[in-house]
């Protein structure tokens, strides 16, 4: 099976407003009609509706970078996952190691979050990545395991297949020090080897799995050319027009 390459930009706690709609236009009108991979950013939530507005009519999908998992109530200063499909998203990225070890999201907490974006209709992009001392302790594929059968835990095969992993080795998030093309495929091969002992083998065929941390446009044809490495989460590279496109360029 073909998996369509997907590039999306994590903008994280960056841009204003104008700045926001600008990037967005900028990424739309830089693409080209018949891209060959899914792209898609995911701006502040606060300027959500302001960036599914620039860029409609265009194909480039919108997501959050978070979303709560109980449906609505009293959950003061949380958006639910049908508040952010409401709005025209269509992703929210969950799990991202800024989540985990800033504000303590457990694989649990993810797991109800896959749960609830599945519910409203979006595709959950779950981020999983060792640490620096867990790579050097040689833990990788074992914490991979644990967030991986955590953060998943009792999906069907369809809601496994609605969904995109991010593996995002957390000593390459923003360090500027990228994973070599050989480690990132190592852990993404051991990753489609999950989806095919936890789910099946057309899971594990169809199911994207994006490499992220200092993905930048020098660095990422050769990352994506490897076999198990479907597309990007990009942080500091997917804030400006000229270095997204040059990254999604390289998926083309
Ligand atoms: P950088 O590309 O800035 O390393 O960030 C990666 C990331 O965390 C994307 O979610």
């Amino acid at each position: 099976m073909v998996r369509k390459p997907f590039i999306a930009g994590n903008w994280k706690m960056n841009m204003d407003l104008q700045s926001s709609i600008d990037l967005a236009s900028g990424i739309a009108h830089g693409l080209g009609a018949s891209e060959a991979c899914e792209v898609a950013v995911c701006p502040p939530s606060v300027y959500l509706a302001a960036v599914v507005k620039a860029v409609a009519g265009n194909p480039v999908g919108v997501g959050a970078q978070n979303c709560y998992f109980e449906r609505d109530g009293a959950f003061t200063g949380e958006l639910s996952a049908s508040m952010v499909s409401n709005i025209g998203c269509q992703y929210v990225i969950l799990g991202h190691s800024e989540r985990r070890s800033i504000f303590g999201e457990s694989d649990a907490d993810v797991n109800k979050k896959v749960f609830a974006a599945l519910e409203a209709g979006l595709t959950p992009i779950v981020c999983v990545g060792e640490l620096l001392e867990e790579r050097e302790a040689g833990r990788t594929l074992d914490v991979i395991r644990t967030q991986f059968e955590g953060s998943l835990a009792g999906l069907s095969s369809d809601q496994m297949q609605h969904c995109v992993i991010a593996y995002e080795p957390v000593w390459a998030i923003g360090t500027g020090k990228v994973a070599t093309p050989d480690q990132a495929e190592e852990v993404h091969a051991s990753i489609r080897g999950l989806l095919t002992s936890s789910f099946d083998q057309a899971t594990a065929e169809s199911v994207r799995i994006q490499y992220g941390g200092s993905v930048k446009p020098d660095n990422a044809s050769e990352l994506l050319s490897q076999p198990n490495i479907d597309g990007a989460l990009v942080g500091g590279a997917s804030l400006k027009t000229d270095s997204f496109l040059a990254i999604v360029k390289a998926a083309n």
